[in-house]
């Protein structure tokens, strides 16, 4: 009997693509506070979609986006002048160096492939279109849909409905720890690409696999 294909929904931000690569792509005209700029502005990007996750509500991830940088920006006390090109450089992220090889090596082989984000349709679109993405990806399934961000469930969700086979059939892949743990509640195999060495948390809802990068993907077709 043939094998199912094999399923990867991956995260985008810090999982595919490079999320400190808009701070680096301008870091001369920022200076000596750029790594606390990209720290900061991630980490209330993220606080903010949470807000609206915990609320069930919803705002474009590209106001989000804004929003948590201009914060960033006047918690550092950084000129708003530095917003325009930061935000322009966000929407062209560049991909994680492995990452392009290894989604033409699954591709290859059959898996199917998707990204399951925060983002806004048409972000992740620029995404996709500038990194060259989109012949291996099948489906972009954005929050947007559902009104809310991850970790609703609602939102995780949404992968089962576009693939039409039940979580469990499936992997979910990201760095973010939360993100992981919020597919793993939902249902789905997990791969915590732990990108930055750190301590494993949310142990209640242990990452089925966990690497440093997404190659071990490519190595072997993990189930029959
Ligand atoms: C995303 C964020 C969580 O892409 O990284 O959805």
């Amino acid at each position: 009997m043939p094998r199912p294909p094999e399923i990867y929904v991956f995260d985008a931000f810090g999982t595919l693509f490079d999320v400190h690569a808009a701070v680096r792509q301008n870091a001369e005209a920022i200076g000596e506070k750029a790594t606390w700029l990209s720290e900061l502005w991630r980490a209330k990007q993220l606080e903010y979609t949470w807000f609206y996750a915990g609320r069930g509500t919803y705002m474009p991830f590209r106001g989000i986006t804004r929003d948590s940088l201009l914060y960033a920006l006047d918690a550092l006390q950084l000129t708003h002048d530095l917003a325009l090109p930061l935000l322009e450089s966000y929407q062209r992220l560049e991909p994680f160096p492995e990452v392009a090889e290894c989604l033409r090596t699954l591709k290859a082989r059959g898996a199917r492939l998707a990204i399951l984000s925060n983002a806004d349709p048409d972000m992740l679109d620029d995404l996709i279109e500038a990194a060259q993405f989109r012949d291996f990806i099948e489906y972009l399934i954005t929050v947007a849909v559902a009104g809310t961000f991850k970790p609703a469930p609602n939102v995780y969700a949404l992968a089962v409905e576009v693939f039409a086979m039940p979580a469990s059939d499936m992997t979910f892949v990201s760095s973010n720890r939360w993100d992981v743990a919020g597919a793993k509640a939902s249902g789905f195999q997990t791969v915590w690409v732990n990108r930055g060495g750190t301590p494993d948390e949310y142990l209640d809802y242990a990452a089925d696999q966990i690497f440093k990068d997404i190659v071990p993907l490519t190595h072997s077709r993990k189930r029959v």
